[in-house]
């Protein structure tokens, strides 16, 4: 086998790799609390943690020095109601979080999740109208109409991009129209638009304090069976105007990445949640995987699949990462 030639020579390998990962297409997630003094861990996901408003400087100044490209925002308030109110208060730790991190970084890529789940007492991503055997039924125009405002005043305190993951219907259009209503015309979508209901998102869940108090959110997120639906949700956020469009999870949805790359001509995200970052913590952990080469293997084959941008819990360290050792 000819090729042969080009893989036994490490100087070589990079010359013929045919995808790479890059700092700068990478974001780091960051989970916001309100206090002062807060680092507080979350026991399933080893390495991440909550930041008070005064605490989160430091650690962005690290994220940013390492070259990863953007910081996505979860905030984790203590209050909780009906509703999901304090989302559209002062009091909302992702607004505070934001405003800190825009004014000592002016030129950090900023964006901030938009839903309800950890805002609401039930921890369903939307408004309830009522429930009928468990099963959460909305009220789409509060829904909708809530998820605008939170999405403006995220904007209005400094992100770049707003990213609805809520998976109600018509929310990129509702969150559009009111943008610019608001004179935020500058400000982007990244939308949540191809996201799975998975088993996945167990650790996310303790960190954003986001669990469904009743039921679950099979109703509202994408049966795992299906892909052609997922396109074709795809496709009506990118009609309301979303800039980026995103699968999640990624890894078990390679083919889902894959099939909008071809389909599709916008920026493609993929979310590398929180359960498959903490499987393979756990398992390093115990010594019986290596982190960094199985890390490396799961981004590139995100990258194979066709995603140009990555939400990872390993950005910050893997760019640390591709600097001292030279991975590839
Ligand atoms: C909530 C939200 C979830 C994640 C991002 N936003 C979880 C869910 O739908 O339960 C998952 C992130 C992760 O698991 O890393 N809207
Ligand atoms: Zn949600």
């Amino acid at each position: 086998m000819n090729l042969r030639r080009l893989r036994q020579k490490e100087s070589l390998r990079g010359l013929v790799a045919e995808t790479s990962i890059r700092p700068e297409n990478l974001v780091q997630p960051v989970f916001a609390v309100n206090g002062r003094g807060i680092i507080k861990k979350i026991e399933s996901m080893p390495q991440v943690f909550r930041y008070s408003p005064d605490k989160l400087p430091k650690e962005v100044e690290e994220i940013q020095k390492s070259g990863v490209g953007a910081v996505l925002i979860f905030g984790v308030p203590q209050e909780r109601d009906e509703t999901g109110r304090v989302a559209t208060s002062g009091r909302n730790p992702t607004v505070a979080a934001i405003k800190i991190l825009r004014k000592k970084f002016p030129q950090l890529a900023i964006i901030a999740d938009v839903c309800l789940c950890s805002y609401t007492k039930h921890g369903h991503c939307g408004i309830l109208k009522k429930v009928e055997h468990n099963v959460p039924v909305f009220d789409e125009k509060k829904t909708l109409r809530t998820l605008a405002e939170v999405a403006q005043i995220y904007a209005e305190a400094g992100a770049d991009i707003v990213a609805p993951s809520a998976m109600m219907d018509h929310q990129v259009g509702a969150i559009r129209s009111n943008l610019d209503k608001n004179g935020l015309n500058e400000v982007a979508i990244m939308s949540y638009s191809a996201k799975y209901a998975s088993g996945f998102y167990g650790p996310f869940r303790e960190a954003a304090e986001s669990s469904p108090r009743f039921g679950d959110r099979r109703g509202y997120q994408l049966p795992p069976p299906n892909i052609r639906e997922a396109l074709r949700e795809i496709e009506t956020d990118i009609s309301e105007g979303a800039d980026i469009v995103m699968v999640k999870p990624a890894l078990s949805y390679l083919d889902v990445i894959a099939a909008a790359r071809s389909k599709f001509y916008h920026p493609i995200a993929a979310f590398n949640v929180s359960g498959e970052y903490s499987m393979v913590k756990a398992a390093a952990g115990r010594g019986w995987l290596d982190e960094k080469r199985c890390a490396q293997e799961i981004l590139l084959s995100i990258r194979r699949a066709g995603a140009d941008i990555i939400i990872t819990y390993w950005a910050r360290n893997f760019a640390r990462w591709l600097e001292e050792e030279n991975l590839l």
